[in-house]
């Protein structure tokens, strides 16, 4: 029986309506030992790796199975999607042809480990090249390839993982530029290629689509929904400079030890205020803690809010953009704070702070959670538009910077009281 038959019966004997599509069939099918999957957001591929490490594991005794994912709360929620299937299929007993399936309960449950009585395993681990070179795997899932910092260290260290047993590996993303182990793969003649578009997965509703459509730039909704590589030539904050600037960790709203900055922006296009909090560590680089977006908030109540951050935070510095919305804020905020610095965004002005942000990346001295999608897709859209008689920094026509400018008056901040900023030069020749 095909893997394919075998899991729509599953889903059929545990009541699920699910029907999986002829996309997801394909995938279950292809027996081949290096698969690349392309898809769209929400499409259903995180359920899949998780439905197929699942069966793989029950069907194949002694297997070891790793789920790889780019941050640890993502590690988690792939995990989760593991444990959805083993609940709901615990106990349960299939006939089908000559043959007799039987889920059997599982010998030990973790957070994300889980080991069953044929003593095959399934781990679900996050970005971390050396744990994973501990393992010999019979099959490997990276999940949202694209996104990892690190992509051919990870590929180092799972090579050699599953070189002994003939193990499978299987990358699904959508796509994050022509560049990186993903694109790599997908350009590459080695891996098998399976495509999943939104307008494959049914469930995503229109009105689902328009939600999508109405809170991304054009730019985001070719990458992420329409699967497209995007040229990396012109991008300003290429994914591999922003990509080198993140970690695996969680932002969170707590006071940390180290003096505290904090840039906040205005958006212009929106009805939406960011605000971004980052910590210096002693070492000089910055690393972002904490970053909210306001939408749609009236003036008290962003004055309230604000405030009440300042008080818990107890910054060195707030930046705030002066401009439009920003002026009556700014003005009530420097008559309660004395440390309220307003930045009137006159072209040369964010230039300068782009320029200071460009060059804080490029040093490697900002460090961004590596689960702030919005801000890394904002960062990587954003442009420099050279004009006969002048240059604009911004994001491309229709779309949002909100997340950029609000990080690079915080990285304004917590650089302005060194008085030798050095900017790099190089690049805007
Ligand atoms: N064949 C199907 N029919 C209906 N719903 C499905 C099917 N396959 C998956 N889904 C549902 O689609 C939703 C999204 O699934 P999942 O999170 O796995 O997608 P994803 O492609 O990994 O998304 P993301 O891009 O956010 O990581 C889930 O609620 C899942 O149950
Ligand atoms: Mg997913």
């Amino acid at each position: 029986m095909r893997l394919s038959q075998l899991a729509q019966l599953l889903l059929d004997a545990s009541e699920s309506r699910t029907k999986l599509y002829d996309w997801q069939k394909a995938w279950l099918d292809d027996n081949s030992r290096f698969r690349v999957m392309l898809k769209s957001r929400a499409v259903g591929g995180s359920f899949l790796i998780a439905l197929e490490s699942f069966l793989q594991s029950l069907l194949r005794p002694n297997s070891t199975t790793l789920l790889i994912s780019f941050s640890m709360r993502q590690s988690l929620e792939l995990f989760r999607k593991v444990k959805e299937h083993i609940n709901r299929w615990k106990d349960i007993k299939i006939r089908a042809e000559n043959d007799v399936y039987t889920f059997s309960a599982t010998l030990s449950e973790t957070k994300t480990q889980v080991e069953f009585q044929n003593n095959s395993r399934i781990t679900s681990l996050p970005n971390n090249p050396d744990a994973i070179r501990g393992y010999r795997a019979d099959s490997v899932y990276v999940d949202e390839a694209a996104m990892f910092k690190n992509d051919f260290e990870i590929k180092a260290a799972i090579i050699p993982c599953i070189a002994g047993k003939e193990g499978r590996l299987s990358l699904i993303s959508t796509p994050k530029g022509k560049r990186g182990w993903f694109y790599e793969a997908w350009t590459s003649e080695t891996f098998s290629k399976h495509e999943a578009h939104y307008l494959m997965a049914p469930h995503i509703t229109q009105s689902d689509l328009e939600g999508m459509k109405a809170s991304m730039s054009p730019l985001e909704w070719a990458q992420e929904m329409e699967m497209e590589f995007l040229d990396e030539l012109n991008a300003l904050f290429p994914y591999d400079m922003i990509l080198q600037c993140v970690s695996d960790y969680e932002a969170k709203l707590e006071k940390p030890e180290n003096p505290v900055y904090i840039g906040i922006d205005f958006g212009r296009y929106r009805d939406s205020t960011v605000i971004t909090a980052l910590e210096k560590l002693p070492d000089g680089s910055m690393r972002v803690f904490f970053i909210d977006e306001m939408l749609k908030r009236d003036f008290n109540d962003q004055i309230s809010y604000i405030e009440r951050l300042i008080n818990l935070l107890g910054p060195a510095v707030v930046a705030i953009d002066k401009t439009g919305m920003g002026i009556p804020i700014f003005d009530l905020l420097a008559k309660r704070f004395a440390n309220i610095e307003g930045i009137t965004m006159t072209a040369n002005v964010k230039e300068a702070t782009i320029k200071t942000l460009h060059s804080a990346m490029t040093n490697k001295k900002v460090i961004i959670p590596a689960d702030a999608t919005q801000l890394i897709n904002q960062l990587r859209a954003f442009q420099r538009i050279q004009t006969k008689t002048t240059v604009k920094y911004q994001a491309p026509e229709g779309q949002h910077d909100d997340y950029v400018i609000s990080l690079a008056l915080t990285i304004y901040a917590a650089l302005k009281p060194a008085t030798n900023i050095k900017i790099y030069t190089g690049f805007w020749k």
